[in-house]
């Protein structure tokens, strides 16, 4: 059985003193032991968001990070930074990443090489354009740039890998992808885990859905056989995310 994993995304949003805030907000809300809780907050709020949730059941991840150990990178994070400071989680090739910071596959697949060797877990990103899914070539796409950046990783370690499918227009949209269409894709993606990784790691690496996830969506998201979970960005701000947590 896998253990359903829901995190907030909290993109470019909330100050230290207003994350402080937000998470004593939400901390009785998502109080779930059946769900992995994951908040993935700016780098700056990282050391305010473990402190505060070091008693409870929510883990802290990253949106980013560089990948390379340490060295002339001016303005980026290290993995054994992300370490040290109590991160668990770190988000990969999100597409605001891949459109606003050139961000490709092939840094994404370094990126997931390095969160393993420091013992971060990776949520690795992929998703279509709407023209794309209007060219009738989702899928392809979407088991590209997950077989790129699952490149040369063991099976176990992608059975602990977890991929978040964002359709990019349902992303902040409001419009979300339908349960058929979210179960579609996110069924091929273990299909192409399992024609490259085998059975073992097919059925336990976890797979959400993202792009406008809220309270009243993610019930029949999640009652999905492929999907365990989901990555929210906008509803995490606020308390419908205990909400989503709880469906
Ligand atoms: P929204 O939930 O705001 O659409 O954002 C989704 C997302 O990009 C999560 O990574």
């Amino acid at each position: 059985m896998r253990k359903r994993i829901v995190a907030g995304n909290w993109k470019m949003n909330k100050t230290p003193s207003e994350a402080a805030l937000l998470i004593g907000e939400l901390i009785p809300l998502v109080n779930n032991d059946n769900v992995e809780v994951v908040f993935c907050v700016p780098a700056i709020d990282i050391p305010c968001a473990v402190e505060l949730t070091k008693d409870t059941n929510i883990k802290i991840g990253a949106e980013n990070m560089y990948f390379e150990d340490k060295g002339a990178f001016t303005g980026e994070i290290a993995p054994g930074m992300l370490k040290d400071a109590g991160v668990k989680y770190v988000i990969l090739g999100h597409s605001e990443r891949r459109q606003y910071f050139a961000e490709t596959d092939e840094t994404v697949n370094l990126k997931v090489h390095k969160a393993f060797e420091y013992g971060l877990t990776p949520i690795i990103c992929c998703g279509e354009t709407l023209k794309q899914r209007e060219q009738g070539i989702t899928i392809e796409w979407v088991c590209m740039q997950i077989k790129i950046a699952l490149l040369g990783l063991t099976p176990e370690q992608i059975a602990n890998t977890v991929i978040a499918y964002e359709p990019i227009w349902a992303i902040g949209t409001g419009v979300v992808a339908t349960k058929e269409q979210a179960q579609e894709v996110c069924s091929a993606i273990r299909a192409c885990v399992r024609s490259i990784a085998g059975d073992e790691a097919a059925d336990a690496i976890r797979i959400q859905y993202g792009g406008s996830v809220t309270g009243d969506s993610a019930p029949e998201l999640f009652a999905m056989e492929d999907i365990d979970g989901g990555l929210v960005g906008g509803a995490s701000l606020k308390p419908d995310f205990g909400r989503i947590v709880n469906a």
